[in-house]
């Protein structure tokens, strides 16, 4: 593959970036002609924020898996798609070339079709990162299904409001899942999470673990009988589903500031033009190289740079299914000296708890193979930055700090590897169809630099949100009713007297825990399901390893002695409605919250106790009972 579009001096990112705003019909048009489509679009663009409605390249006619299979067989078949190393250092590693992925994928896609899944239905899917993930994704792909992939770590409640909210009749999942130490039963949550569920057709299960396992009878098949029946079937092929640009790709839910998660969409031509540019250019990706990106496929990163950016790119992605300290802290350093990784993308949370274990883990490793480092998922200090940059890319290792969002569907904001400049602690400048911009709290835009404000973005860029499942209006109020005609991302940001952006963190209620979105309005209402308590406040407070940890005020009617047993009650509530990445890492019971004399919670205060201030509060005059704040402040753990 080689691609015409990847900008390869500071010179032509100027250039690029001037025309895609000037021009952005002409630019995006030329880019997506790089592309395979069985019918080319009527329209690049037609969107208003109003209603919100955005739709690229309208008319086009395309199936994603052509662009990331087919198209690469004839002259790249035997290199490797996928090279996919096991949680356990001493299990053979696999390799999936572009020939044997094809084949995997279509005989799975016969297999859904088998299953009755037909174009436009959802599909679920609840595995560990194993091949057979990105396989079940391209699989309801190729026939024009929605895939909506839950994290493993998430409870059965969780994938139940999500089923519910999709209205999934399908469901992907495996006996079990290994992380580290832990074996984890995957299906067993799925039985839970079905129970009552009258609406999910069929469950196949693919067999990682041998776990033992129930399957109900009518609704529960293993996904080796029925690639069996396929291949007995004779003829593995399955033509890829002839589908519209704007036709939903997926579904992908994701924690917002008020209620329950809302399920992203993305749509096909426009995500997989965005997810494509931005893998080829942020990263720099050069044929050959080996990308491993450490994210899990059940959030966006993995979505858009392990799967649809790498492979419709032509390249090899690396798959991990384990965790970063196990068996020991070295396992990343490990895994790049064992298959010569070129780029590596992962998350500031990673990088400082890897850190904190010491270059004892390092230093025997060959790591000259390394290009390219990337970090994602929150803010990165420039102690965590510089720790990186040293001692993983031996100073010689550009670092892409790419800022993005579920929503964004692929970087908006990042320095491109060697190309342009990179800032510690700064996601730089907007990649090209990116035009950002600051404004105060009243909607007033900030025209200067040296400035901070909330961060919008002005005009569509192809991988953009089309919608909330199921919920348009849930759309238009949470990212484009705040500021007229602008998508307001919920972040906070700097610009300095450069233009380089550097974001600050969330300015709305949404917690980023370990890189996790985690809604406080979530962590509230599970802690509040929990007997005895009467109410709670979560806020987030900084966290050296977390970046943010979850600090949760809880009004509990129960005696003293109860205490330490509540505690852990409530850790196993909020791990059974959400999942253990949402359990709070401080709680204290407090007498009550300070609450204006209108019954709103002030949050800022909260905010400021768990940040261990111990004055400045700002205005209290509004409050109920001020006297409130000082026994609060007392009691903080
Ligand atoms: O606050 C920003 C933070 O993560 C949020 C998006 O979370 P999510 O949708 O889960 O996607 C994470 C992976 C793309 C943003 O609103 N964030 C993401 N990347 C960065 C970041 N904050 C600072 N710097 C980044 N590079």
């Amino acid at each position: 593959m080689s691609y015409s579009y990847q900008i390869k001096t500071q010179e032509a990112y100027e250039l690029a970036y001037r025309e895609s705003v000037q021009y952005p019909e002409v630019f995006w048009e030329r880019i997506a002609s790089t592309f395979t489509w069985q019918k080319k679009w009527d329209k690049v663009l037609d969107w208003n924020f109003d209603q919100p409605s955005v739709k690229w390249f309208e008319g086009g006619k395309l199936n994603i898996t052509e662009n990331c299979l087919d198209r690469h067989l004839q002259k790249y078949g035997n290199i490797p798609a996928i090279i996919w190393e096991p949680n356990h250092p001493s299990e053979s590693h696999r390799v999936l070339t572009y020939n044997e992925l094809h084949v995997k994928v279509t005989q799975f896609a016969n297999v859904l079709k088998n299953n009755g899944v037909q174009k436009g239905d959802r599909v679920c899917i609840y595995m560990g990162m194993i091949p057979e993930l990105t396989i079940a994704m391209l699989a309801c792909a190729r026939i024009g299904a929605i895939h909506s992939i839950i994290f493993g770590g998430f409870s059965a409640q969780a994938i139940a409001d999500r089923l519910e909210d999709a209205k999934a009749e399908f469901i992907i999942t495996c006996d079990g899942a290994y992380r580290g130490a832990k074996e984890v039963p995957l299906k067993a949550v799925v039985d839970e999470a079905l129970v009552g569920n009258t609406i999910i057709k069929r469950v196949i299960v693919y067999n990682r673990l041998n776990m033992p396992v129930s399957m109900v009878a009518d609704r529960d098949v293993y996904w080796e009988e029925e690639v069996r029946k396929v291949e007995m079937q004779g003829n593995p092929d399955c033509p890829a589903e002839v589908m519209d640009a704007e036709d939903m790709l997926f579904v992908l839910y994701t924690s917002g500031s008020t209620g329950k998660p809302k399920g992203v969409v993305h749509t096909i031509g426009g995500y997989m033009v965005w997810a494509n540019y931005t893998f080829v250019n942020v990263f720099q990706y050069q044929p050959g190289q080996i990308h491993f990106c450490t994210a899990d496929i059940g959030w966006i990163t993995g979505h858009s740079y392990i799967v649809y950016g790498p492979l419709s790119a032509g390249a090899t992605t690396l798959m991990f299914e384990g965790i970063p300290t196990w068996p020991d802290a070295g396992r990343f350093w490990d895994i790049v000296d064992k298959f010569k990784v070129d780029i590596l993308y992962t998350a500031p949370t990673a990088i400082r708890s890897l850190m904190g274990f010491g270059l004892e883990y390092v230093k025997d490793k060959d790591l000259s193979s390394l290009k390219v480092l990337g970090s994602v998922g929150e803010p990165i200090n420039e102690e965590a930055w510089h720790w990186f940059y040293n001692n993983i890319g031996k100073e010689k290792c550009p670092v892409v700090d790419t800022w993005w969002q579920t929503e964004t569907g692929g970087v908006l904001i990042s320095n491109l590897a060697g190309v342009t400049p990179g800032k510690p602690s700064f996601a730089t400048l907007p990649l090209p169809g990116v035009q950002p911009c600051l404004v105060d709290e009243h909607g007033k835009e900030i025209l200067d630099n040296h400035v901070s404000g909330n961060l919008c973005i002005r005009f569509p860029w192809p991988g953009m949100i089309r919608t909330t499942y199921n919920n348009h209006e849930r759309c238009r109020q949470a990212y484009f009713s705040t500021y007229e005609n602008l998508y307001f991302t919920g972040d906070g940001c700097v610009r300095d007297e450069y233009g380089n952006y550097r974001i600050t963190g969330r300015v709305d209620d949404v917690l980023n825990v370990s890189g996790h979105r985690i809604g406080t309005a979530e962590v509230e209402n599970a802690i509040n399901s929990h007997t005895g308590v009467i109410e709670s406040a979560v806020v987030g407070y900084p966290h050296e390893i977390k970046g943010q940890g979850i600090y949760a005020y809880v009004i509990y009617n129960g005696t003293p002695e109860d205490i330490e047993l509540s505690k852990q009650a409530i850790h196993q509530t909020v791990s059974r409605m959400i999942g253990p990445i949402a359990k709070p890492d401080k709680i204290q019971f407090v007498p009550g919250l300070p609450k204006t004399r209108s019954g709103k919670i002030m949050r800022r205060i909260l905010r400021k106790i768990a940040e261990g201030e111990t004055s400045n509060f700002g205005d209290t005059s509004t409050l109920l009972d001020p006297t409130l704040v000082d026994s609060i402040r007392a009691g903080k753990i």
